[in-house]
This record gives C-alpha cells, structure tokens and sequence, in this order.
C-alpha cells in the first residue's frame, strides 16, 4: 500500500490548520459547575412530553415550521426572521459559512466563547481578536477602532463567558451602525440570567442578529436546540446552508412545553441569581478576586494553584472549569451557579480547599 492511501485524501489546508478541540467531559458524576448548564432539571412539562413520545414519533423526519413559528412568536419576532438550530454551536458555524469568505475579518473580543474561533479558523476569513483589559470589560472603543471595511462579523457573546461582563444596548447599536457591512451576532446564551435583549431591535437593524439557546436555563443541553434571529433576507441565507433537519423531532416535541412553562423558568432564574449572591459573599470572604458577572457563572482569580484548586474542588465533589488558557485568564477558574443549596454546598468546598491551598503555601 502507498502512503497516500494509508493517510487518506488531505484535507483542506485550513482544517489541516486547525487546533483539536476536546471538551474536558466524562466522569461528571458530581455536581456539575464546569459547563454553566442547568444544574438541576429540565421543567416537568417537558419531562411529560418526553414521556409521551412513541416509536412512531420517531419514524418520521423532523417537522421544525410550526416550532419556529411558536417560538418566535414567543421573542415577539415573525417566524420568517427565526431559525432553530442545533444548539447555537450551528448556529454560529452556519452564520459563519453563511457569510465568511476569503479576505474577510471576524472581530473577536477575547476572552470570549471558545467556538467563535475553532467555527472561524474552517473558514477562509481571519480573526481580528480585540484583547479587553485586566478588568475583563467589554473592549467597546478598542472593538470600534478594530472596525475596517473588511470586517464581516463582529460575534459578542452577552452576557460574555468566560468573564461574565455585558455590553450595553448603546454599545451595540452603536457598533452596528458603524460597521453596517457588518453582522453584528449578539450571542444571549445567558440572557434568563441577566434579563436584557437587544433582539426588540431586529426589526429596525438590519445587520443584527441574536442567538439564544435552551441549553442554559431551560436545562435542555443534551437536547440541542439554539435559536438564532435576524432579519428575513439574512435568514433566508442562513437557511440555504442549514440541515433542514438538523432539529431533531425529540426536540422539537419539547420546546413548546419548555416555553410556555415561565413559572419553572423563573423558579430556576431566580435561584441561581440567589445563589450568585451568596456564593459572591462567600468568595469575598474567602479573599478569592473575582469579576462582576451577569449570568450563570462567575469567573475568579487563584492564581499559579489553580489547577490544584480545581483538583481539589473535584475531590470535595464539586467540577469547575479551569479557563487559565483563556486570553488573559492566566490562574483564573470559573466556577456555574446553580441553586441556593447547591451554591451553600460549594461555598463549604471552596473554604475547605482554599485553606489547605493557603496552608501548603505556609509550609
Ligand atoms: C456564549 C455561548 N454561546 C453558545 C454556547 C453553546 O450553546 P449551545 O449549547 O446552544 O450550543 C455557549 C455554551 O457554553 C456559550 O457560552
């Protein structure tokens, strides 16, 4: 046999160039404050429609216009500006395909959603990456400058992850009026947790569109269904280059359960912004730094042990997720909020593994 067949065909040269990206899941037999999923269920609505799915249901290909239409009759949008997605990781690797080309420039605060970069590098467009400061704020002025007549996208993750930090509706609307070449993604993933949209403004900014997702605080991660909303013509688009089955029927038999049940979801929202609060006293009580944060996360400061913090958190049966390899994150580990009890439980873990940290720093 030759090499040649041994190897396979090449691929191109761009996915040749690409990083391998594994997300550090299995063994999560714990609680689970490494992936800012939803940390207790999905809404028993949902549970009982699971319930009810048949065989038959199975049988046949994923129908998605009728959900679309409910859910985006739900975010006060015409079914004509929506897509559902497999989760809003598609979501971002259609819009990518959909409008990236060689010579183009995808403006990308950092640190921000790891996907952006690996669905961008399968492109021929380059990334602009706009560094924010040690505060970890939205780099709003150095994000305008970085605005050239090449750029395509400018993805913004708000509430932002890892760091938790916002940017503001003047903040957006402005940058999309200077860059209205542009798309401007405006990714709500986290939106339940810090109450504020911009997707009321797709009807009067024809370059923005918003994503959102059932895998945070409607606690549907393993189902994958993301949203994501524009303008009609850019949607059209996008859906030239989406699976029109990408959603599957188990999926969509739940939204319309998991949206119509507000009083779980508020339940839920409020429980984590609960526990936000107290896990943030804890933190400071610990003298551990941490930023200001908007969602269901907050990210802190530990320092050159921050691998052994995460170690022992996991030994104390709690998973964080280390984000010291994020741009500008170096010692820093964020830690998902879920509920008040979970959060106390946690608080108790990180005293613990703080001290003996603290300790073994002495000896
Ligand atoms: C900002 C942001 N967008 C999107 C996602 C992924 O969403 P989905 O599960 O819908 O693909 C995440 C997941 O962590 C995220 O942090």
């Amino acid at each position: 046999m030759t090499d040649t067949v041994v190897n396979g065909p090449e691929p191109r040269a761009r996915v040749r160039a690409m990083k391998e990206y594994h997300p550090p899941l299995g063994c999560r037999d714990a609680l689970r404050l490494d992936f800012n999923e939803n940390t207790m269920a999905c809404s028993p609505a949902v549970r009982e429609v699971l319930q009810g799915i048949s065989a038959d249901d199975l049988t046949r290909y994923p129908e998605r216009g009728s959900v679309e239409t409910q859910v985006a009759a739900a975010l006060g949008l015409r079914p004509e500006q929506l897509l559902l997605t497999n989760g809003v990781d598609e979501a971002i690797h259609v819009l990518f395909q959909t409008f990236l080309d060689a010579g183009d420039e995808l403006l990308l605060p950092l640190p921000t959603y790891t996907m952006y970069e690996v669905y961008a590098s399968a492109t021929d467009a380059q990334v602009v990456a706009v560094q924010a400061g040690e505060d970890l704020a939205f780099p709003y002025e150095a994000l305008l400058e970085a605005i050239t007549p090449r750029t395509k996208i400018i993805a913004i993750a708000n509430p932002n992850s890892p760091s938790g930090s916002v940017a503001t509706r003047e903040q957006i609307v402005e940058l999309a009026t200077r860059a209205a070449h542009a798309v401007v993604l405006v990714d709500e993933a986290y939106y339940h947790f810090f109450g504020e949209t911009v997707a009321d403004l797709l009807d009067t900014i024809p370059n923005l569109v918003v994503a959102r997702t059932f895998s945070k605080a409607y606690g549907l991660a393993g189902l994958r269904v993301g949203v994501l909303a524009g303008a009609a013509e850019a949607m059209r688009w996008v859906r030239r280059v989406l699976s029109p089955y990408s959603v599957n029927s188990v999926a969509l038999a739940c939204i319309p359960a998991a949206i119509n049940d507000t009083s779980y979801l508020d339940w839920y929202v409020g429980e984590v912004l609960a526990g936000r609060a107290e896990f943030e006293s804890a933190l400071d009580a610990c003298g551990v730094r941490r930023w200001p944060s908007r969602a269901n996360f907050v990210l802190v400061y530990i320092g050159a042990k921050h691998r052994e913090f995460v170690r022992g958190m996991s030994a104390a049966g709690v998973l964080v997720r280390d984000r010291s390899n994020d741009p500008g994150c170096d010692g820093c580990v964020r830690i998902t909020i879920g509920t008040r009890e979970q959060m106390r439980g946690a608080a108790v873990a990180l005293e613990q593994v703080m001290s003996r940290l603290r300790r073994e720093e002495d000896v």
